[in-house]
């Protein structure tokens, strides 16, 4: 039998090779990884058990909830309250930071994260996603206030998320590159498919939801623009087109295969009062570390994603990100503009 590497294993080695690792953190992706197993259940059972549809809530940015963002942020939270490896949790789905009931005891690291990405895909039976950010918690906190959580991407230990798409993968980085892990039903485990991701520095693909075309800024529109003129036009090559509309799955295709994901902001966003579509703290921050990671680059278009200090926990930002000298490209634009 060929010999493959599950998760599981993967990150006990990762951590022998760090002097003084307690396993705490090893402990706490085991946790993460197995209530990302039991999402992948749950999305790919749907119709059969009644889970698709909207649950007719409104969650804190004022988006109707689909029955599955509710019963996949109850997973999450059910499989990691109890572990002792967390001091919180924030979610897209929660208005508030949840601390971890007294019953249980505290760990040092916090956790955010979107149970559920894309989840207007869930009743098209497209791919949709779970993202995941994990911070430290102060030293010795049992009860982290919001300032705790408010940190910028760069203090990220960890960051991943799991791809339900015609396989299940994992995809996470811990500061040491990217790797990719594919679900294995018949044994139950993440086994390691894709080792040490990295992303073409350049791309002939972009995805940009085309509709907010007449509210795009000056830089995007520019930018577009030059990418629909093809060969014909400034960049001399023709570019090919992606929107998938769950960030997962855009953030996937560019680690399979270079591109440039962008969700800038607009006109109609600022006439709504918004700062971007995207959340910052458990959409944007986690997919820019595996971006960098990878040898990406991501951006708001006038500063570095990761080094934003956060100002809430729902907070939204512009995003560009994929293969650097394209996002650079984009970025030297709204620096002229
Ligand atoms: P969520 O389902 O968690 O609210 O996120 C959806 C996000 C993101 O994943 C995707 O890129 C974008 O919204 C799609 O936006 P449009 O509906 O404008 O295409
Ligand atoms: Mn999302
Ligand atoms: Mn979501």
């Amino acid at each position: 039998m060929e010999h493959t590497t599950s998760l599981t294993q993967f990150i006990i080695e990762e951590q022998r090779r760090i002097p003084g690792a307690t396993g705490d953190f090893t402990s706490l992706l085991n946790d993460v990884l197995t209530s990302c197993k039991k999402i992948a259940c749950a999305v790919n059972r749907g119709p059969l058990i009644g889970l698709q549809g909207s649950a007719d809530t409104e969650n804190v940015q004022g988006e109707t909830q689909k029955k599955l963002d509710i019963i996949t942020n109850d997973i999450m939270v059910q499989s990691l309250e109890w572990t002792g490896h967390l001091a919180g949790m924030a979610s897209e789905e929660m208005e508030e930071l949840l601390p971890i009931p007294e019953a249980y005891p505290k760990g040092k690291y916090l956790i955010l994260f979107d149970p559920l990405d894309g989840s207007s895909n869930i009743d098209i039976n497209v791919s949709v996603g779970t993202i995941f950010s994990i911070l430290r918690a102060p030293e010795g906190c049992e009860n982290p206030t919001l300032e705790d959580f408010l940190q910028p991407g760069t203090e990220q230990v960890c960051a991943g998320y799991t791809i339900y798409g015609p396989t299940t993968m994992m995809v996470f980085t811990s500061g040491h590159g990217v790797n990719g892990f594919t679900l294995d039903r018949n044994i139950g485990e993440f086994v390691l498919t894709h080792p040490n991701l990295t992303i073409p520095e350049d791309t002939e693909e972009f995805a940009i939801n085309m509709s907010n075309q007449r509210f795009w800024e000056a830089p995007v529109k520019r930018y577009i623009d030059e990418c629909l003129a093809g060969s014909e036009g400034p960049r001399g090559k023709d570019f090919n087109m992606r929107w998938v509309a769950a960030m997962v799955a855009e953030v996937h295709r560019i680690l399979m295969r270079g591109g440039i994901f962008m969700y800038p902001m607009d006109e109609k966003m600022r006439a709504r009062g918004l700062t971007g579509k995207l959340r910052l703290m458990y959409e944007a921050n986690p997919m820019s570390f595996i971006v960098e990671q990878a040898g990406g680059a991501s951006s708001t278009g006038r500063e570095r994603i990761m080094e934003i200090a956060p100002q809430g926990l729902h907070q939204r930002v512009p995003v560009i990100l994929g293969s650097k000298n394209e996002v650079e490209r984009v970025v030297s634009y709204h620096a002229e503009a």
